[in-house]
């Protein structure tokens, strides 16, 4: 097997629920979210309402547009928008409100 080959998913857990899925590679975290069965709160899923708003309590994730709607300060913090985010690697949230 081809070492270099990336994985296609990553694990995306939700704290403190316990609740896990498949986060994929090449969609946004929060297709991967719903597709595991989280009720996860979208309304606009471009990156600019900010309805998705979550936490990173660990775990990085990159963007595709360049600003995703969150200041310097909030990515920072952890702050995420996974309307718009693409995992990079196993991730935890904090559960939406
Ligand atoms: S659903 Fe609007 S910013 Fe994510």
């Amino acid at each position: 097997m081809d070492s270099s080959f990336a994985p296609p998913f990553f694990i995306a857990k939700l704290s403190p629920s316990e609740q896990q899925v498949d986060a994929w590679a090449d969609q946004s975290l929060l297709d991967s979210l719903e597709q595991g069965g989280v009720d996860w709160p979208s309304s606009c899923r471009n990156g600019t309402c900010r309805t998705c708003l979550g936490q990173l309590v660990s775990g990085k994730v990159r963007y595709e547009i360049d600003w995703p709607g969150l200041s310097p300060e909030e990515l920072e913090q952890g702050c995420v928008l996974p309307c718009v985010a693409y995992p990079e690697e196993d991730l935890v949230l904090e559960d939406p409100l």
